[in-house]
Order: C-alpha cells, then structure tokens, then sequence
C-alpha cells in the first residue's frame, strides 16, 4: 500500500499510478479477481489510458497527461442491491461539489444518468461497474473522467469542453485528485450515514433539464417532455402530453443537446 499525503482518510490513500493502461476500470477489476485484498478508498490514476471505456460500450477518449482518468474502489454493502443508484447520486453530487468551486454560478449539471455538463457541453463521465455477490452489494468500481487541460478535440466529438476552457487557466491534476477523494469520501460517508433522501433533493437540484420542457425521443417519436425525477432504480421519470413515463438508460435520447 502506497500511503499519500491526501487529506481524506481512505479515499486515495491507497494510490497507484499508472503511466500506461488500457482502462483503470480494468485494471482494478483485474486486480480484484486476482483475489488482492484492496482496501476500500483504493484509487486507480491513470496517465495514459488507451482505450478507456465510457457507459454502453462507448470509448472514452483522454489527451495523455492532460485529464483525470482514475478508477476508485468502494464497497456499498449497507446498500441494497435495489437501491444501486443511490451510490450513482452519491458520486455525481461528490464530483459536482469539487467543480462548483471554480465558478461561481449554478452551471455544472449532472446529465442523467452519470455525466457532468456545463452548460450544454460534456465535461465529465462516470463509469460505475458494480460487482454484486448474491444479492449483496460488494464492490462499486467507480470510474471517473474528466476533461481538465484538454483544449483540442477531435472534429467529430461535438459538445465537449475542459476546465481548463471553461475557467481560461491551466489547471494541477494532484490537487484536484485530491479535493476529489476528499468530496468522494465525504459524500459515500453521507450515503452511509442514511442521508439518500437529502442526497436526492441535491441530485434534482443539480440535475439537467430537471422541470424544464425539452424535445426528447422515445416509442420511435419526438416528444416535449419535462423531467420529473429519477425513480429509486435510477430510471428516468418524464411527463410529456400528460403521462407519466420512466425510462431506462438506451430508452429515450435527449434532442436537446
Ligand atoms: C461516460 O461518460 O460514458 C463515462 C466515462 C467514464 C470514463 C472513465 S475514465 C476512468 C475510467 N476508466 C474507464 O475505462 N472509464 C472510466
């Protein structure tokens, strides 16, 4: 175990960086079925993930050296396994929390499921792959990405910005490593400790398009629909022409972007 200086007490103590890996989720995955007994708070930091893995099998692409790319280790066993999102809301509030300090107005968003926008643009991903044994909850490998330094992007990657364009300055990848683990910790501790629903109010108040008429596409049509909440399984709750509908994950697309 490779003790740091960080301020939290378990997340990020356990640190191990990497220069070079495919993807951090794998790595950790790798590491867990190798049987090592990591400790919980174990982050995965990469510096060059070549072929990094976003949410349904899309590929998430990083400058070397220029984002954060890391994989952290938590087990949630005092949540059940119906309640998995709650873990997702714990994590997009820790990340929102860090970010909002650098500017000062209300415009990071949480897209739902798991993605941190400002504005109209992606800034940020969070892969979660949960291991479950039975029906406990044992690991959450939490994959975090987050576009920090990188000012160029490919052409055909639209709506996308960096911290670094957002705030006009470059930004040190250690510090805000660290702020996250602290947020990170803080936040899973707060879930422990019963407060989901209070988590949940925070969530919606974060969350984009949340109350608001947008264009969506769902039953092979476009609809206006309003976004209500997110149900307690994580699926997307909308009003549109008077019903009430949720949604999983590859059922309904934003046309909003
Ligand atoms: C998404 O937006 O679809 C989620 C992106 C998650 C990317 C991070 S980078 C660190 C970790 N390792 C991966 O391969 N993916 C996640």
């Amino acid at each position: 175990m490779q003790n740091n200086t960080f301020s939290s007490s378990f997340v990020g103590q356990n640190l191990i960086e990497l220069e070079r890996v495919d993807s951090t989720n794998n790595f950790l995955k790798n590491e867990l079925s190798n049987s090592k007994p990591l400790p919980e708070g174990t982050v995965i930091l990469a510096e060059d993930q070549f072929a990094g893995r976003g949410q349904f099998s899309n590929k998430w692409l990083s400058d070397a050296g220029k984002n954060l790319t890391f994989s952290v280790l938590l087990n949630p066993s005092f949540l059940g396994i119906s309640s998995q999102f709650k873990y997702n809301i714990a994590i997009s509030l820790a990340i929102n929390d860090v970010l909002s300090r650098f500017i000062a107005s209300e415009s990071f968003k949480i897209k739902w499921p798991n993605d941190i926008y400002f504005g109209r643009d992606k800034l940020g991903g969070i892969l979660i792959e949960n291991v479950l044994t039975g029906s406990t909850y044992k690991h959450a490998i939490t994959g975090i990405g987050l576009n920090i330094n990188q000012t160029n992007y490919p052409v055909d990657i639209q709506r996308v910005t960096s911290l670094r364009l957002i705030t006009g300055r470059e930004h040190q990848l250690p510090v805000l490593l660290e702020a996250l683990c602290q947020a990170i910790e803080d936040r899973y501790l707060e879930l422990k400790a019963g407060k989901s629903a209070q988590q949940y109010k925070q969530y919606l108040s974060k969350l984009y398009l949340y109350n608001t008429p947008a264009r969506y596409e769902f039953n092979g049509h476009t609809h206006t629909g309003i976004i209500k909440g997110v149900s307690p399984q994580g699926l997307l709750q909308v009003e549109a022409e008077g019903k009430k509908y949720e949604f999983n994950f590859k059922e309904i697309s934003y046309l909003h972007q």
